[in-house]
């Protein structure tokens, strides 16, 4: 039963749709195991540049069952864009389940959103105002009105349920944050012109999994943001609601933890952050800048600009161990291909004490000192290099560095957006 897990080894945006969309390709069933419209994947085929925000890669493959499971959240209205924008492209979306348990990003979650990162002003996480925090919110209180893709197959239950939520939520609406209140009907309707394109994809998607997994079909579950955005192993409290470690793929697809035999912890080559929160190895200087410019990096999903610095090889370290890492894909190498040289961090000093993982405590973060290492660059383009001995020894030196720091091997190295820009190690 081989169930590969893709997991993001930093802080999300490492470039885990490229890595699935290439699994995907030999797999029967690619799924999604948490979060919701707040995750960007770039897919670029023959060309044609997909940017996917809540449905998992494998859907540009029409061969592979696409599943966004019982640990995902999903926005009806992001969905159905999504949705007919890929049919506008050709692809039918025939291929997508989502979970009857999966709960419901609705309006007023991603009001609520809004609201509540105004409110912590210089606090605030720097949320992608999707409604995620929200949402995982309302369904870990055990809401009885709170309301999963299952109950979108109803319209009298969907009514009596937004209504009942937004009784609630309106007095928060108005009373802790002076907004006016939503209209239950007109939420209703704003769902109801959607519910056509959303209701043929509702399923018993474990099912589905288990027949996959039953018949000794590959199995992907694809994860979206990267460790240190975990809720409990991340930099709490600039994380999202949800569990991207590998663990959550247990949990968000309800395969147990004994039928995964691979777990992919992808790394980009240098390190990128979105929203707030500590940042070791941030650059916050020109090699930043070239760092953003040339690696393009900037959000898929809300367009804000990364910030970016030197590869962090403690959180590299530390995100192999929380993941059990059995191989790495490291990503973006092209983006380092003028640097003269390159730096890695490979400790913390914290307070006079030096760490080679990040400290449990992780307000220490916010006084970290990176230790560095320094390496040649290679400075010419690895872009069309199709095998390992196609690559400049100083490229080489640096991806085994990157590799011993993870302590596992490496599957591959992407080295330019396209899928035939990828070398298998
Ligand atoms: P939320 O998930 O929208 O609640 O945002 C919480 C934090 O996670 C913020 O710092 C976001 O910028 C960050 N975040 C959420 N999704 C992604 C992603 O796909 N890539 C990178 N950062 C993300």
């Amino acid at each position: 039963m081989p169930a590969t897990v893709i997991v993001g080894a930093q802080w999300g945006d490492e470039g885990k749709g490229k890595i699935t969309d290439i699994l995907a390709e030999d797999a029967a069933v690619v799924v999604r195991y948490q979060g919701g419209s707040n995750a960007g994947h770039t897919v670029v085929v023959n060309g044609e540049e997909f940017k996917l925000h809540l449905i998992p890669s494998g859907i540009l493959h029409e061969k592979t069952t696409c599943i966004m499971a019982a640990g995902t959240i999903i926005d009806p209205i992001s969905l159905r864009d999504e949705v007919e924008g890929l049919r506008e492209r050709g692809i039918s979306c025939e291929n997508l389940l989502i979970s009857e348990n999966a709960h419901v990003i609705m309006p007023y979650h991603r009001l609520l959103d809004g609201l509540q990162e105004e409110a912590r002003g210089r606090h605030s996480i720097g949320t992608t105002r999707r409604g995620i925090g929200p949402t995982y919110t309302d369904k870990t209180a055990r809401m009885p009105q709170s309301i999963r893709m299952v109950d979108l197959l109803d319209d009298d239950v969907l009514r009596e349920r937004i209504e009942a939520q937004l009784a609630q939520k309106n007095i928060i609406i108005r009373e802790v944050y002076g907004h006016d209140p939503v209209d239950p009907m007109e939420t209703f309707d704003e769902i109801a012109e959607v519910l056509d394109v959303v209701r043929p994809f509702v399923a018993d998607v474990r099912r589905e999994i288990r027949e996959a997994m039953v018949a000794d079909a590959n199995v992907v579950l694809e994860g979206a943001q990267g460790t240190f955005l975990d809720l409990d192993y991340g930099t709490y409290p600039y994380v999202t609601s949800s569990h991207p470690v590998a663990g959550g793929a247990c949990l968000g697809t309800g395969v147990g933890p004994t039928e995964i035999d691979e777990v992919v912890a992808v790394v980009k080559a240098y390190t990128t952050r979105v929203g707030s929160g500590a940042f070791p190895t941030e650059l916050e200087d020109e090699t930043g800048d070239q760092l953003r410019e040339r690696g393009a990096e900037f959000g898929t999903t809300t367009g804000r600009p990364r910030r970016c610095g030197w590869l962090d090889g403690v959180a590299l370290r530390t995100a192999a161990e929380l993941n059990g890492a059995t191989r790495i894909a490291i990503t973006k190498l092209d983006v380092l291909d003028e640097l003269e040289t390159v730096r890695i961090a490979t400790e913390y000093e914290i307070n006079g004490e030096r760490h080679e993982r990040m400290p449990e405590n992780l307000d220490l973060l916010a006084h970290a000192r990176p230790i560095y290492e320094e390496m040649p660059g290679w400075q010419q383009s690895v872009t069309g290099a199709q095998s390992r001995s196609d690559l400049p020894d100083e490229a080489l030196a640096y991806i085994e560095r990157m590799s011993e720091l993870a302590g596992c091997e490496v599957w591959c190295v992407s080295v330019g957006p396209a899928r035939d820009q990828t070398i298998r190690y």
